[in-house]
């Protein structure tokens, strides 16, 4: 019996003239768990799509042990031949239904409907048991939609192992988690090893890639550069190995505060539970300043990014922005007074998916005169204007005439900075806005930020990535329970503390 669980042979897969996949080979074993890394559009979640059966290869074969340890060829094309053969895979945006309950969304289409009801308590007792198994904890009768992200994440994959995968995939499973909650998760994924199962993991943080697997397999531009054992790597190679060559770090100058742009006095918000609401939460963004907003996820962080957004209604205090009152806040009077936005949540709130990259870039602009005469939009010189933008943010994928969805999570993230950047804004409000980006990716977003910074734009900095606001901030809050402090500090310890509650 070969301890071999998964053969990838030879995937190619293109998209029209993208190249996403080129003749990829990849093995795993039982119980390994195998770092798949590559830049923002290198393939990675395409090759994953193809394993589960989501997408058709253009060709190649892949083989699956069966329950005797046997390769078997796996029915490509069908996610319920890849179910069935043990395949699990939590995917780069959750896929769980908000408004019921985590119990229902694992049980949801593994039991047939009718017999839910009497197979509550079984279902309920597996749950247990593998919850028991990997440690991964989750409040299973709460509605989906109030559970926090590493919440939601850990119901994800319990919904994997309830459907008995024993080789999981997980594509960037942290890039939405706290340093914390990732090292939890990664504690769970070595429990569900020793049972057995086979991880791949796609991720664009070296550090937790050289901490936590047994392998790397590297991805550029669709095509396998490299594969190697992680004790036997460091940073400096993979990042090599990604690239082609090593990011340049940011700087960061030293310059002169101006005028507040964006000032919150004694704002209150009631959310649907504590962890969106906001207690007399004061702050002042000036120009030439990024105000780093640190903090554990779920402490109030989206009430604060809906507040500057126009998207709560407040029961208490004010907003000026560029030294005027918004008397109604609303996402229109919040653009028109000057505020771009980077959200958190890029695919719900960043585009629309259906739309054409072009026209998710002009879509906050649309009553500039060179984007519509006399109310009628101008396609040509959108898409001109597009091209533009795409080639000067190096957005990468099928193009601007595209629909916006079909772009990979990082190119996402390119097109709304070109959006929000190219207005020229006189505040930023960026939320997690590395959050999924390659190390190049990153590096050009902190650049941009900064770039503004000196343009004379405040930036309200909301991250969970603590290294990027030490890295960018000039000022740093902490927002807990709804509350925010400000922090002389800049220590990574102590801030860290501060966000867990410790008295400073
Ligand atoms: N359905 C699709 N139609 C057209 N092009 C696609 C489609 N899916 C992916 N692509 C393109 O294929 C390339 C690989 O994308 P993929 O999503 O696999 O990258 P990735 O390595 O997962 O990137 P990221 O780190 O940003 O998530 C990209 O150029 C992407 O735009
Ligand atoms: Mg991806």
């Amino acid at each position: 019996m070969s301890n071999i669980v998964l053969s990838l042979n030879g995937l190619s897969k293109k998209f029209g003239s993208v190249v996403a996949n080129a003749d990829v080979s990849l093995t795993l074993e039982r119980g390994e768990v195998l770092a798949l890394l590559g830049e923002n559009g290198a393939g990675k979640t395409t090759l994953m799509n193809m394993l589960f059966g989501h997408y058709l290869p253009d060709s190649g074969t892949i083989d699956v042990a069966d329950a005797n340890g046997q390769l078997c060829p796996l029915q490509l094309g069908h996610p319920l031949a890849a179910l069935s053969a043990g395949i699990g895979m939590v995917h780069q945006h959750f896929t769980l239904a908000e408004n019921i309950n985590a119990l229902d969304n694992i049980t949801l289409g593994a039991e047939p409907l009718l017999a839910v009801r009497r197979s509550t308590r079984l279902a309920r007792s597996k749950i247990d048991r593998i919850i028991e198994k990997s440690g991964l904890k989750a409040p299973l009768s709460t509605p989906v939609g109030r559970l926090s992200v590493g919440e939601r994440q850990r119901v994800e994959i319990l919904k994997a192992l309830y459907r008995d995968a024993n080789i999981l995939v997980l594509d960037e499973p942290t890039a939405v988690l706290t340093p914390q909650e990732a090292d939890t998760l990664f504690e769970n994924i070595k429990a569900m090893t020793k049972d057995g199962i086979s991880v791949i993991f796609i991720s664009h943080k070296l550090h937790e890639v050289l901490a936590f697997s047994d392998r790397i397999a590297v991805l550029r531009h669709g095509v396998k550069v490299g594969e190697m054992a992680t004790s036997q790597a460091d940073e400096k190679a993979i990042a090599r190995m990604m690239v082609g060559a090593e990011s340049p770090k940011v700087e960061r100058t030293k310059i002169a505060t101006g005028d507040p742009v964006l000032q919150l006095k004694n704002i209150s918000v009631a959310g649907r539970s504590k962890r969106d609401s906001l207690e007399f939460v004061s702050l002042e963004v000036h120009a030439h300043e990024i105000l780093g907003i640190a903090g554990i996820s779920g402490n109030g962080q989206g009430a604060l990014a809906q507040v500057v957004s126009g998207l709560m209604t407040l029961s208490e205090g004010t907003i000026q922005v560029g030294g005027k009152e918004i008397t109604k806040p609303a996402p229109q009077a919040m653009i028109s007074a000057g505020v771009g936005r980077i959200p958190e949540d890029r695919h719900r709130e960043g585009i629309i998916g259906a739309m054409t990259v072009a026209e998710n870039m002009v879509i906050e602009r649309l009553e500039d005169s060179d984007i519509q005469s006399r109310g009628l939009l101008r396609p040509d010189a959108i898409e001109a204007y597009a091209r533009i933008l795409e080639h000067s943010y190096d957005v990468r994928g099928p193009g601007v005439t595209a629909a916006a969805r079909l772009l990979s999570g990082g190119n996402i993230q390119k097109l709304i900075l070109a959006r929000v950047f190219e207005r020229a804004p006189k505040v930023i409000l960026a939320s997690q806005p590395t959050r999924g980006l390659d190390m190049g990716a990153a590096a050009e977003v902190g650049r941009r930020l900064l770039e503004a910074r000196e343009r004379g734009a405040g930036v309200l900095l909301i991250s969970e990535d603590l290294d990027e606001i030490l890295g960018l901030a000039d000022r740093i809050m902490i927002i807990r329970d709804g509350q925010l402090v400000e922090t002389k500090s800049h220590d990574r310890e102590a801030i860290g503390l501060m966000m867990a509650g410790e008295a400073a």
